[in-house]
């Protein structure tokens, strides 16, 4: 299909906003994310794929970590019933998030900060945490494995991170496959267009005691 960049589109039934729409136009007239906020990331696309393939239960509760626009949080409240939290360092981010849950008709919280410094109580009775696009610099392992330990401590039962198979993202994977039994699966997807990467799923099944739907830990 023909990119038309000033159009509007819907992927997985997630309407969005392409790059040179005269929204996104009107809105980057006013807000300027800094650290790679700026448009649609296409690791969102292989989650929400890869989050369509597992089943899950409806009204779970959910974190977009580095959501950026946050359209995979917002598959997640549109798809999912899901009460979501959005969550990013760049507050300029939020303004394109609101947009797109307006669009989408969803509503969605927002919580302004870093992945080193969320704590336990953001995290209480999350079920599932979900990344997209979020392991892009060497660094970011460093950064990121701590977050994955606070929410495996705080009792998150499933953690989904989508990546285009940086090696940043292999690091972090072997990382989570040898201390955290995580798996991970190539992907490839065909729609909003062709693409591939790799989801790593960790299943957090020391706390299986905790009421949740079964279904969430296959
Ligand atoms: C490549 S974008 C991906 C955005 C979105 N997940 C997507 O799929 O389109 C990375 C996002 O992570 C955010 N970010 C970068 N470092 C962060 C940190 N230390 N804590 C929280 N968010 C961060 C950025 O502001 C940006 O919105």
């Amino acid at each position: 299909m023909p990119q038309r960049p000033h159009e509007e589109r819907v992927c997985h039934g997630v309407r969005f906003y392409q790059s040179r729409h005269s929204r996104i136009r009107q809105l980057k007239g006013l807000h300027s994310p800094l650290d790679f906020g700026y448009r649609v990331w296409t690791s969102c696309w292989l989650l929400m794929d890869y989050l369509k393939s597992l089943g899950l239960p409806p009204g779970l509760r959910v974190m977009d970590v580095g959501c950026g626009w946050g359209l995979a949080g917002i598959f997640c409240a549109k798809n999912l019933q899901a009460s979501v939290t959005c969550m990013d360092a760049d507050l300029e981010v939020f303004p394109f998030l609101d947009l797109h849950a307006e669009l989408n008709q969803v509503r969605v919280s927002t919580l302004h900060k870093r992945y080193e410094n969320l704590t336990s109580q953001d995290l209480e009775g999350i079920d599932l945490l979900i990344g997209a696009d979020i392991c892009y610099w060497d660094e970011m392992p460093e950064v990121l494995i701590p977050m994955i330990e606070m929410a495996l401590a705080s009792h998150v039962r499933l953690i989904l991170i989508a990546d285009p198979g940086r090696s940043s993202f292999a690091r972090l994977a072997e990382h989570c496959e040898a201390n955290y039994g995580a798996g991970t699966t190539n992907f490839f997807v065909r729609k909003p267009h062709p693409l591939s990467g790799r989801v790593m799923k960790i299943s957090n099944g020391s706390e299986a005691h905790r009421k949740c739907p079964a279904s969430i830990l296959k």
